[in-house]
C-alpha cells in the first residue's frame, strides 16, 4: 500500500480523502489516502517525516502551497509559472513540485460544462494565488483576451507583465482592470478573488456576462457564492470550484499513480 496525504492547517474539512479514495476504489490502485495537519510554522519538518516514513507524495492546500514551491527540490514549468505547488512527488530522494489547480479548472470549464476556451474572451477576477496559478494554462488554451481585474490594480498589471511574453507566444492579448473599468462582455468569468469566502460581491458591471457566458466560482459550499447569484441574475450559466477541486485531484492521482480516474462519477456523488 503506498501512502499519500493532503497537508494543511487546518484540514480537517478537506475533501481530497474521500476522491482520492473513490479514485482508488475505480482504479484498482492499492493505496492510503490521509489528512495531515502540519503546524503552521513546521511545514518543512512535516514533509521530511513524510518522506522518511515512505510517503510516495502529497497535496498541498491553505496556506503551505508558496511554502511548498520552495520546498521542492525540483519545480515543473506549471508549478514555476504559478509560483505555487499543490501536488509533491517523493521520488529518488527528490521533492518534485507540480501545480494541478490550473489544469484541474481547465478540464472542469472544457469537459465538465463542455465550454471551449480557445479564441474565446476571458475575464479572471482576481491577481492572487489563485488567479497567478490559472494563468498559464489559461494562455495555453490559446483564448482571444484574457482580462485580468483586481481591487488592486497595480497587482493586476503586475500579472499581466509576468506574463506578456508567454501570452504573446500564444497570440492571447492581455489587460488589465479594476473591476469598475472592465469593459466589454465576456464569454467566461472566473472569481479567482477569495472575496466569497466573507460574503462580498467584487463590484463589476453586470454586462460582463456575455450572451451565454459561464461564470465559475473557485470557492465552494453548500450554498452558492453571492457572485454566482449575481452571475445567474445576469444570465450566465454557473458553477461553484467543486469540479475544479475533483480534476485537479484526477491530474494528481494520475501523476502518482500513472491511470487518470473517471472523474464525471465521482463529482456526480460529491454534489449535494
Ligand atoms: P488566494 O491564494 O486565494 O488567491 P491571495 O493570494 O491572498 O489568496 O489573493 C486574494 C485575492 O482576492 C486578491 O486578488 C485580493 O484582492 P487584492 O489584491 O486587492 O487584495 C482578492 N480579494 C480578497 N478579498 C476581497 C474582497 N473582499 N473583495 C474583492 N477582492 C478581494
Amino acid at each position: 500500500t503506498d501512502k499519500y496525504c493532503v497537508i494543511g492547517h487546518p484540514v480537517a474539512h478537506s475533501k481530497s480523502p474521500e476522491i482520492h479514495a473513490a479514485y482508488a476504489a475505480q482504479t484498482g490502485q492499492d493505496i492510503r489516502y490521509e489528512r495531515c495537519l502540519a503546524p503552521l510554522d513546521g511545514f518543512a519538518e512535516t514533509v521530511q517525516r513524510l518522506v522518511a516514513e515512505g510517503y510516495r507524495g502529497a497535496n498541498v492546500t491553505v496556506p503551505f502551497k508558496l511554502e511548498a514551491a520552495r520546498l521542492a527540490t525540483r519545480l515543473n514549468e506549471r508549478a514555476r509559472a504559478a509560483g505555487a505547488v499543490n501536488t509533491l512527488v517523493f521520488a529518488h530522494g527528490e521533492i518534485v513540485g507540480d501545480n494541478t489547480d490550473g489544469p484541474g479548472l481547465m478540464a472542469d470549464i472544457t469537459r465538465n460544462a463542455g465550454v471551449p476556451i480557445r479564441g474565446r474572451r476571458v475575464l479572471l477576477l482576481g491577481a492572487g494565488g489563485a488567479a497567478r496559478g490559472a494563468l498559464l494554462p489559461f494562455v495555453q488554451e490559446a483564448p482571444r483576451e484574457i482580462v485580468i481585474a483586481n481591487r488592486t490594480v497595480p497587482t493586476a498589471e503586475a500579472l499581466v507583465h509576468d506574463f506578456a511574453q508567454v501570452a504573446g507566444r500564444h497570440g492571447v492579448r492581455l489587460g488589465a482592470a479594476g473591476f469598475d473599468t472592465v469593459d466589454g462582455s465576456f464569454d467566461i468569468v472566473v472569481n479567482a478573488t477569495s472575496s466569497s469566502l466573507a460574503g462580498d460581491l467584487p463590484p463589476v458591471p453586470p454586462g460582463i456576462f456575455g450572451p451565454g457566458a459561464l461564470a465559475l466560482d473557485m470557492m465552494y459550499g453548500n450554498q452558492p457564492t453571492v457572485f454566482m447569484d449575481f452571475a445567474a441574475r445576469h444570465g450566465a450559466a454557473v458553477r461553484d470550484g467543486l469540479g475544479m477541486l475533483v480534476e485537479q485531484a484526477a491530474e494528481a492521482f494520475a501523476i502518482w499513480r500513472g491511470v487518470r480516474p473517471d472523474t464525471a462519477q465521482v463529482l456526480r456523488a460529491m454534489r449535494p
